[in-house]
C-alpha cells in the first residue's frame, strides 16, 4: 500500500520545516500578558510624548484642531490626500445641518514610483497638476459665492510638526517615501508654490493627518467617536485630548479645553514581540530603527515579513523543493494583499494558494508547502491584528485613567480606516479579539470599532470649512 510511504514523506517534510515554523510562532506569540505589556507601554509612551518632544516618548503631535465639525459647515470645499500609494482629490458641497453632504466627486491616481524618491518640486508639481485638472472639471452642481477663493483641506499623512491648523513642517518621510528637499519645510508652502507654478489660485485652510481627517469625518455623523485609527500602508492613531494634559503646550493660549493629538504611534517600539525577520527587514529599510510598530502591523510590511520567512524556509529546509524560487529573493515580491487572498482559500487542497504562489513568484508548492505558507501568513497577520488591538486599548487606557473611568463606562466609538483593515477579514477579527480579551467583555461591549470608509477626505474638507477664511462672513 502506498499509505505509509506517503505519510512518511509527509512527516519528513513536516519535520524539516517545523522548527522554523515553531520558532516563528513562538517569537510572534501575543498571549494576554504580552498584549497587556504593550498596552501599558503605549499609554506610558503617550504620556512621555505629551510632556516633551524627543526622548523615548511618542511624537504626540498637537494638531491645532480644537473643534470637530458641528454639522453647520456650508459651501464648496476641496480636499487633497497624499499619504500612501494613491493621491486623491475630492470636492464636496456641504449643506449645513439639514442637508449635510449635498454632493461629492473624487478622483484618484497612483503615485509613480519614481516620484517617491524624486525631488520635492516634482512631487508637489504632480499634486498641483492633479488638483488643477480636477478643479477644471467642476460641474454646475457645485456652487461657490462669487469672489471667494476655493479652499482646500490638505490631508498629508506623514509626521508633520504643526505650528497652526494651516501650516506644518515635515519631520521625516515614512512608508517608503524618500523625496529630497521636503523634510524641514512647511508642506503647505511647498504646495502653494507648486499651485502658483500651475497658476492655480486656491488656499489651504487646514493641514491634517489622515487619522485626524478620519476622526473629523466620522465624528460628523456620530458624536461618540473619540479615537481614529489608520491601518493601511502605514498606521497611526489620533484622539481627543484635554489641553491641560499636554504639558508641552505650556504657554499656548488655547481657544478651547481640548485638542486632537496625532500620536504617530507607528514610531512606537517598546515591548513588541519581534523576530529575526523583523530586524532584517528593518535593517534593509530606508528608515532603519524607525517606525517599528508600523513595520510590525501595517500593510506595507506584512507581506515582506512573510516573504523573508518563506525565503529562509526555502533555503534552509527546501520548503519548495531542491531549489529556491528565484523571485522569492526579491524584496517586496509578496504583498499584504497576496497574504490576504491566500488566507481566503478555505479549500482542502489549497488550490488558490498554489496558483497565487505561482503567479507572484513562479513558486511551485506541494500541498504541505501550501499549508505551511498559510500558517506563516496567519502567524504574521495574527500578531499584527492583535498588536493593533493592543495599541487601541493603550489609547483607551490612557483616556480612561485621565477621565477617571468615564470613557469605557459609556458608548465609545473608534473609527478605523485603511485598506488593511477594510480588506482583510482575519486581521480585523484578530484585532477585535485582542481588544475584547484586554478590556473584558463588559467594557468591550461599550466599544464600537467601526469602519469609516474614506472619511478622511470629507473630514479634511470639513476642517477646511470650520477653518475657512470666510467663516465669519455672513
Ligand atoms: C505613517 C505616517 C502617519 C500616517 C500613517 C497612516 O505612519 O507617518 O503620519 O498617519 O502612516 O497613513
Amino acid at each position: 500500500r502506498s499509505g505509509p510511504r506517503f505519510s512518511m514523506a509527509l512527516r519528513s517534510d513536516a519535520v524539516s520545516v517545523a522548527p522554523l515554523l515553531t520558532k516563528l510562532k513562538r517569537d510572534c506569540a501575543t498571549p494576554l500578558p504580552v498584549l497587556q505589556r504593550v498596552v501599558d507601554a503605549m499609554s506610558q509612551a503617550m504620556r512621555t510624548g505629551l510632556a516633551a518632544d524627543g526622548g523615548s516618548g511618542l511624537p504626540m503631535i498637537p494638531t491645532y484642531v480644537h473643534h470637530l465639525p458641528t454639522g453647520n459647515e456650508k459651501g464648496l470645499f476641496y480636499a487633497l490626500d497624499l499619504g500612501g500609494t494613491n493621491f486623491r482629490v475630492l470636492r464636496v458641497q456641504l449643506g449645513g445641518k439639514e442637508d449635510r453632504v449635498i454632493s461629492t466627486e473624487f478622483d484618484q491616481v497612483s503615485i509613480p514610483q519614481k516620484l517617491m524618491s524624486g525631488t520635492s518640486e516634482e512631487l508637489f508639481d504632480f499634486i498641483a497638476l492633479g488638483l488643477a485638472k480636477f478643479a477644471q472639471k467642476e460641474g454646475d452642481e457645485f456652487h461657490i459665492t462669487p469672489g471667494r477663493k476655493r479652499e482646500i483641506g490638505f490631508t498629508f499623512s506623514f509626521p508633520v510638526k504643526q505650528t497652526s491648523i494651516d501650516s506644518g513642517i515635515l519631520i521625516k518621510w515614512t512608508k517608503g517615501f524618500a523625496v529630497t528637499g521636503t523634510a524641514g519645510r512647511d508642506v503647505v508652502a511647498c504646495l502653494n508654490e507648486a499651485m502658483e507654478r500651475q497658476g492655480l489660485d486656491m488656499r489651504v485652510s487646514a493641514l491634517v493627518n489622515d487619522a485626524v481627517g478620519t476622526l473629523a469625518g466620522a465624528e460628523y455623523w456620530d458624536n461618540d467617536v473619540s479615537v481614529a485609527v489608520i491601518l493601511g500602508t502605514g498606521t497611526n492613531a489620533c484622539y481627543i485630548e484635554q489641553i491641560n494634559a499636554i504639558p508641552k503646550l505650556k504657554g499656548y493660549h488655547s481657544p478651547s479645553d481640548r485638542m486632537i493629538i496625532s500620536t504617530e504611534w507607528g514610531a512606537f517600539s517598546n515591548g513588541l514581540p519581534l523576530t529575526e525577520y523583523d530586524s532584517d527587514m528593518d535593517a534593509a529599510s530606508i528608515n532603519p530603527g524607525e517606525q517599528i510598530f508600523e513595520k510590525t502591523i501595517a500593510g506595507m510590511y506584512l507581506g515582506e515579513i512573510a516573504r523573508r520567512v518563506l525565503l529562509k524556509m526555502a533555503q534552509v529546509d527546501g520548503l519548495f523543493g531542491n531549489s529556491v524560487p528565484q523571485k522569492l529573493s526579491k524584496p517586496f515580491t509578496i504583498g499584504t494583499p497576496d497574504l490576504c487572498s491566500m488566507q481566503q482559500d478555505q479549500s482542502d487542497d489549497l488550490q488558490a494558494v498554489g496558483s497565487i504562489l505561482y503567479g507572484i513568484a513562479g513558486i511551485e508548492a506541494n500541498l504541505n508547502a501550501r499549508r505551511t505558507v498559510v500558517e506563516v501568513c496567519d502567524t504574521i497577520i495574527e500578531r499584527g491584528g492583535r498588536l493593533a488591538g493592543a495599541g487601541i486599548v493603550g489609547i483607551l487606557q490612557k483616556m480612561e485613567q485621565d477621565s477617571k473611568g468615564i470613557v469605557l463606562g459609556k458608548r465609545t466609538v473608534v473609527a478605523v480606516d485603511g485598506g488593511l483593515y477594510e480588506n482583510y477579514p482575519q486581521y480585523r477579527a484578530y484585532l477585535r479579539d485582542s481588544v475584547t480579551e484586554l478590556l473584558g467583555i463588559e467594557h468591550a461591549n461599550n466599544l464600537v470599532i467601526e469602519h469609516s470608509k474614506d472619511g478622511s477626505g470629507i473630514g479634511a474638507a470639513l476642517l477646511a470649512a470650520s477653518n475657512s477664511m470666510y467663516k465669519h462672513d455672513a
